[in-house]
């Protein structure tokens, strides 16, 4: 199984992960997120290289809040739902900050991603800015999400 990739700068992804990575960056303009302050955004590509992005969207009722990761999945599977997803790249900044901070896709998130990876049968590769601000390439996201949940579990 392949592994995680380590990077100490931007420019030592390739050239297709570094404008994911730019494309998630701009998605964080539209994070709505007056509660937390973290703006978040994903982008992802599909096998036509098309680019879906999305934001963190937060709701006064905190439960409700949604990360960028689900909603640039969904606005994927909902308006395209025949392509694959290649690719998604989520970094975050807190408000009113330029630099990125490290953020790595939420459990939740990693759940999501494991089922699109089953649904379309073929993984889903992920850039992350991590902690100790590495970039981080993960070949899937069942490879950061072992012993996932599954409908297998499921008598359906
Ligand atoms: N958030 C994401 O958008 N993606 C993640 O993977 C982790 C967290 C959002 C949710 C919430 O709006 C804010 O970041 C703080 O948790």
């Amino acid at each position: 199984m392949k592994s995680l990739a380590y990077f100490d700068n931007i420019e030592d992804l390739d050239s297709e992960s570094k404008y994911l990575a730019h494309k998630a960056k701009e998605a964080t303009a539209h994070a709505y997120a007056p509660y937390s302050k973290f703006c978040v955004g994903a982008a992802l590509i599909l096998e036509d290289g098309t680019i879906i992005s999305g934001s963190n969207q937060e709701n006064a009722a905190y439960p409700l809040c949604m990360c960028a990761e689900r909603v640039a999945l969904y606005a994927a599977n909902a308006k395209q739902p025949e392509k694959k997803i290649m690719k998604l790249a989520v970094v975050a900044h807190k408000k009113n900050h330029k630099d990125l901070t490290p953020a790595t896709c939420c459990g939740s998130c990693r759940q999501v991603l494991v089922e699109f990876e089953s649904r379309q049968n073929k993984p889903i590769e992920l850039i992350m800015f991590g902690p100790d601000k590495k970039w981080i390439k993960a070949p899937s996201a069942a490879s950061i999400l072992p012993l996932s949940f599954s409908k297998d579990s499921l008598d359906v």
